[in-house]
Formats: C-alpha cells, structure tokens, sequence
C-alpha cells in the first residue's frame, strides 16, 4: 500500500554537475526512484537569487565560496514530486561531505569535495515551498500521468 504524502521537492543540479556531464546520471537515479518530473530547466543563477537561496548560511565560512560556486556556471533545476519526496531526496542525495557519504548515494558514488558535492536538495516542506518559488513561475509545471504510477 502507497504511504506518505506527496510532496515537491527542488534538486539543482550545481555547475560541477553541469559541467561534468552529469546531469542525466544524478535525473536518471531520481526518476528511477519513481519521482515525477514536473519541472525542469537549465538556468544561471544570479548573485541576488544565491543569496536570497542561501541566506541561511549567511556569515559562515563557506559562505562566499558556495554563492561564487553556484554562480560559476548553469544549474539544471528540477521540482520532483512523490511520496515523501523531500526525505526520498536527501536520502538518494547522501551526506554533504561526499568524503564521508555513503556509498550508493550521488555524493557518495560520484563527488569528492564539499562544496562542489553536484547536488543540492531542499530539507523540509518550508525550504522546498521557498526554494521552488525562487526558482519557478506557476506556469512552467505541466501535469501528466507517469507510467507506473500504481505503484508509486
Ligand atoms: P544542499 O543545501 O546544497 O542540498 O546541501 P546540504 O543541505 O547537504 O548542506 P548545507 O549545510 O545546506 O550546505 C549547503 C552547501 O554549502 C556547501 N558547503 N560547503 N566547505 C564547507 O564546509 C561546506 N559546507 C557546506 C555545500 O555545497 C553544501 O551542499
Ligand atoms: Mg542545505
């Protein structure tokens, strides 16, 4: 029986991701898991959107070198939906630290450094609300039936 409830999510894809080809390799791992595409597109950030999507980590160390990284290059950014999609994410996602995610998971299998770690993942149903208006106008969802469906 289908539990938890359906939620949307934002991945990005961060420029490393980009720029090493990886994009269909970390989409192909979520869509596999199920979850539904319901908008997607390749897309610079600006300085105003990474600070505005990072403000949390605002005056912390590592702060000027992740908004200067996200900056770099093009994100490909996702909203996926499903089932307790936000946890199903991070999980799939693995631990920040790539040096210390478990094997399995994107950081885990294909990344080595913090701060270029491919993927970021929003962490609660208050993050990905913020962080998918940031990111998308109502207009760029579309709706369709996914093959499969019954079982996810
Ligand atoms: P994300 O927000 O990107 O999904 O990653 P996260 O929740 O696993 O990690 P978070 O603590 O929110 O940090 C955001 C991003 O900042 C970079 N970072 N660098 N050099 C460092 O010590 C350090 N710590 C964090 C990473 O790119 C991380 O994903
Ligand atoms: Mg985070």
């Amino acid at each position: 029986m289908a539990e938890g409830t359906v939620e949307r999510t934002l991945v990005l894809v961060k420029p490393d991701g980009v720029r090493r080809g990886l994009i269909g390799e970390i989409l192909g791992r979520l869509e596999r898991k199920q979850l539904r595409v319901v908008a997607a597109k390749l897309t610079s950030v600006s300085s105003v959107t990474a600070e505005t999507h990072y403000a949390e980590h605002k005056g912390k160390p590592f702060y000027p070198g992740l908004v200067t990284h996200i900056t770099s290059a093009p994100v490909f950014a996702v909203v996926l939906e499903g089932r307790s999609a936000i946890s199903v994410v991070r999980l799939i996602t693995g631990a920040t630290n790539p040096q210390t995610a478990a094997p399995g998971t994107i950081r885990g299998d294909l990344a080595l450094a913090v701060t270029p770690n491919l993927i970021h993942a929003s962490d609660s149903p208050a993050s990905a609300a913020r962080e998918i208006a940031l990111f998308f106008q109502p207009s760029e969802f579309s709706e369709y039936d996914r093959v499969g469906s019954e079982y996810a």
